[in-house]
């Protein structure tokens, strides 16, 4: 059973459905910049120029939210269209009434906005100023966050500053198979991490002083993370890199902002380990300096992005003091060991959630959590008929329940990812996670419910009729 004010949400990024990319006065993100570069950095060279047109066909979505009943919708700002240079010199008016648009349908159809302030899509200009490499990036990310709070905050209380900082730092910073495409293994991606969670921090001491007592919401930050077991259980080398597998990326980001206000020991331990012998050793995770604000504490709730699970164990042949590879700073094989379903790192392991969550709650001090995405993806020919995603959807939200009947998780909400098929990333329009597919062929992009959209629609009608939800609160 759900608690009754449980939040039935789906989730998409400005990027991935907008389209409009240059619509309006909306600047260029690194997004644009990296589709655009062609030479197959992305699927068949595919763009979200266009994506969903969520830009003109708005109320489209709208009627997919009411349709699958949902009480919550998670969406991005797309900076750029709002601030096109990144900074509040210059404040794109249509942009605002775009979203200004989104939030007041949205309420007045009696679903609460969560809205993410960064998914992945930085205005180009701040990438020309050195992106998120720089420490300035702190600053801007603060005064674009005061905006959006002071321009939308009297109607959205759910806030996310930045969705996934470990996937921009890794796949955008070290693999560059994700916009801007940097490849600087084992230094870029600490920085860039480092640099996201003063911004995160600075954001949110700005809401808590500013704008807490008058508009009443609560920011956090979304972090994702696999779960993982050793792979052999019995293992006492398995289960340490399990460990530090989890502390490499959960860890990465949470553990300074639930725990210590610092990355977690292993972390430090095994980094300087592996820096030794070059000439710059203690350079590659930085140190949060005293001076600034506390990262500790910076997050009003957990916001969990959960897809897949790992089976761990230690690497054996690392060269250990020279030519490290920042991905390899855990030491660990990872491997997937579980049947794959659609996207080629998406292994199917519902009760892994519930794992996690467990993991979570005792880990983090039992904060209340949303799962902020949680999905499955579908590719090759369409298929309306998603069997084998409305089960995974049955399955994952059967393991959201135990974890609260059972093992007394405080779950608060589950989104889906996500609403609408959409542009999924470096994979383009080839892999499709949406509870409604979108016809990318034609300029309508009509939307149509697909066979796990109405299996979702009939669980949270299930559940809300249960519980007599109601979401006006
Ligand atoms: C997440 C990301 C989403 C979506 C999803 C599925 O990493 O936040 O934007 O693409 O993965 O791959």
């Amino acid at each position: 059973m759900f608690p009754s004010n449980f939040a039935w949400g789906a989730a998409t990024a400005a990027y991935q459905i907008e389209g409009g990319w240059d619509s309006d006065g909306k600047g260029p993100s690194i997004w644009d910049t990296f589709c655009h570069k062609g030479g197959g950095l992305v699927f068949e060279d595919h763009s979200g120029d266009v994506a969903c047109n969520s830009y003109e066909f708005w109320e489209e979505d709208l009627k997919c939210i009411r349709q699958l009943g949902l009480t919550h919708y998670r969406l991005s700002l797309s900076w750029s269209r709002l601030l096109p240079d990144g900074t509040t010199k210059h404040v794109n008016q249509k942009g605002v009434r775009y979203y200004n648009k989104v939030i007041d349908d949205l309420l007045a159809s009696n679903v609460i906005p969560m809205v993410t302030l960064y998914h992945f899509d930085l205005p180009q200009a701040l990438q020309d100023r050195g992106g998120w490499k720089s420490p300035e990036m702190a600053d801007i990310f603060d005064s674009y966050a005061r905006f959006a709070f002071q321009t939308f905050g009297d109607r959205v209380k759910l806030w996310l500053t930045i969705n996934e900082p470990y996937i921009c730092a890794k796949l955008g910073h070290e693999d560059g198979i994700f916009a801007p495409g940097v490849k600087e293994p084992g230094m870029a991606a600490y920085l860039v991490g480092h640099n996201m969670l003063r911004a995160h921090a600075r954001a949110w001491h700005s809401y808590h002083s500013l704008y807490r007592a008058e508009q009443g919401g609560a920011v956090s930050l979304a972090i994702n993370s696999n779960w993982a077991e050793p792979e052999n259980p019995t293992s006492p080398e398995d289960r340490a890199a399990t460990e530090r597998y989890l502390a490499f990326s959960l860890g990465w980001f949470a553990w300074p902002v639930f725990v210590t206000g610092d990355y977690p020991e292993v972390m430090r331990s095994r980094v300087e380990l592996r820096s030794k012998g070059l000439s710059c050793q203690g350079c590659r995770l930085p140190v949060f300096s005293k001076s600034e604000p506390t990262i500790l504490g910076t997050a009003d709730f957990f916001a969990l992005n959960y897809y897949t699970s790992r089976m761990v164990k230690p690497m054996s042949d690392l060269p250990q003091v020279s030519g490290f590879r920042g991905d390899r700073d855990a030491e660990e094989i990872v491997d997937p060991s579980w049947p794959v379903c659609g996207a080629s790192w998406l292994a199917v392991v519902p009760d892994g959630l519930r794992k996690l969550l467990n993991y979570i709650k005792n880990t983090f001090n039992n904060p209340a959590v949303y799962i902020t995405e949680n999905g499955f993806s579908q590719v090759g020919p369409v298929n309306m008929d998603d069997v084998p995603r409305s089960r995974f959807y049955q399955d994952a939200i059967q393991e959201v329940a135990r974890a609260i009947q059972e093992d007394g998780v405080d779950v608060r909400g589950y989104f889906a990812w996500s609403l609408l098929d959409n542009f999924e990333w470096a994979d383009g329009f080839s892999v499709r996670f949406g509870l409604f597919h979108v016809d990318f062929s034609q300029p309508e992009r009509k939307r149509s419910i697909y066979l796990s959209g109405r299996e979702y629609a009939g669980i949270i009608s299930k559940y809300r009729a249960l519980t007599g939800t109601n979401n006006s609160q």
